[in-house]
């Protein structure tokens, strides 16, 4: 059982890591356990940059984006040398358990360090929604919205030009939010790296709607395609619709987490103290046909996740 837990947030932040380590601290503290804040992820964890937390140490910022333990890349515990050293640090901190909210590369971290005795659990914050075992991540939701909101103000200006709008979401290498946002704004198309797609014919099917009397396009596209500008050269190109380019960046990491975030972080957080005050480590927290649940780290990791290949073709046979 665990009497002392560590906290920190790693890897890109995501809406919503406030809520999760809210919950964290204060599940700990009401079971009688002490909890510490680690900044800046395993680079806080290797220097010992620690907070002693109490209730008050998280109050009023559920509603805040970002994470208030600032959050970095740690090139130094990807080898078992630095994973050691956050060993070391843990034991002299007396932590008896950590939980990490981070993507994927931070569980492989959570993993090695369990496996030299220190329980980890795993929350995942990304708004990629990139990690296999669970079927929504901390932020994705938030970062969704706010690309929805955005694009919805682009839509305005190209609509009045009567242009064709090219919009880069985030997603590193997924498509997650590049579907459900060309849904929610009403995109003609999304151009992910998981569906093959065809220029040609989307061109086609513009021209053809252009006839019918539309005037305006809006194409999605995930980041991880590259050559942005490319797709949109080549949509006026073939069309002779005048394009323009927009990358949406980094603003869609920002800003206060949805409902539906600020619920998932808190629900999550929860489970991992559950978790840890058994005594138990190891494992990805996740949710799985809408629950809360968790799973064995390394066979979480190794899982394939399916893409939403029915959604998309909502999306293409409700489009034109
Ligand atoms: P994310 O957790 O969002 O996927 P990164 O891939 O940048 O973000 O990983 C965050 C941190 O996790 C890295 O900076 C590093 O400290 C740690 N990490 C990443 N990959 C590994 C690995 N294979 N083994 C151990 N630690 C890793
Ligand atoms: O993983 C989250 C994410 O925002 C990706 O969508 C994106 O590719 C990447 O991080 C950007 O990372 P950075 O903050 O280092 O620019």
């Amino acid at each position: 059982m665990a009497r002392k837990i560590g906290v920190l947030t790693s890897g890109g932040d995501a809406p919503g890591m406030n809520a999760a380590v809210r919950a964290v601290t204060r599940a700990a503290l009401q079971r009688g356990m002490e909890v510490v804040g680690i900044r800046r992820g395993y680079v806080g964890l290797l220097s010992g940059d620690v907070v002693e937390m109490n209730a008050r140490s998280v109050s009023g910022i559920i509603q805040r984006g970002g994470t208030f333990l600032y959050t970095a890349r740690c090139p130094e515990f990807r080898d078992m040398e630095g994973v050691k050293k956050g060993y070391e640090m843990c034991k002299k901190l007396g932590l008896d358990g950590l939980v990490v909210i981070g993507g994927d590369g931070s569980f492989r971290g959570a993993g090695d360090l369990s496996s030299l005795g220190i329980p980890c659990i795993g929350l995942p914050g990304t708004i990629d929604n990139d990690i296999q075992c669970t079927e929504y991540t901390i932020g994705y939701d938030t970062a969704m919205n706010t690309a929805m909101e955005m694009i919805d103000k682009i839509r305005d200006t190209t609509q009045s030009h009567d242009r064709c709008s090219v919009i880069e979401v985030m997603g590193r290498n997924a498509g997650f939010i590049a579907v459900n946002v060309a849904i929610a704004v009403g995109a003609e198309a999304a151009i992910t790296l998981e569906e093959p797609y065809d220029l040609n014919k989307i061109a086609h099917d513009m021209l053809q709607a252009k006839k019918s009397g539309k005037s305006h396009f809006l194409i999605v596209v995930a980041e991880g395609v590259g050559q942005t500008d490319v797709i949109a050269k080549n949509i006026k190109d073939m069309t002779g619709i005048d394009s323009r380019v927009t990358i949406l960046g980094h603003v869609q990491r920002g800003g206060s987490p949805t409902l539906r975030d600020r619920v998932l972080a808190s629900e999550m957080g929860y489970h991992a103290v559950e978790l840890l005050e058994q005594g138990i480590g190891n494992r990805i927290v996740g949710l799985k046909d809408g629950k809360v649940y968790d799973i064995d780290l390394q066979e979480g990791l190794a899982m394939k996740k399916d893409f939403i290949h029915k959604r998309y073709e909502v999306l293409t046979k409700t489009a034109f």
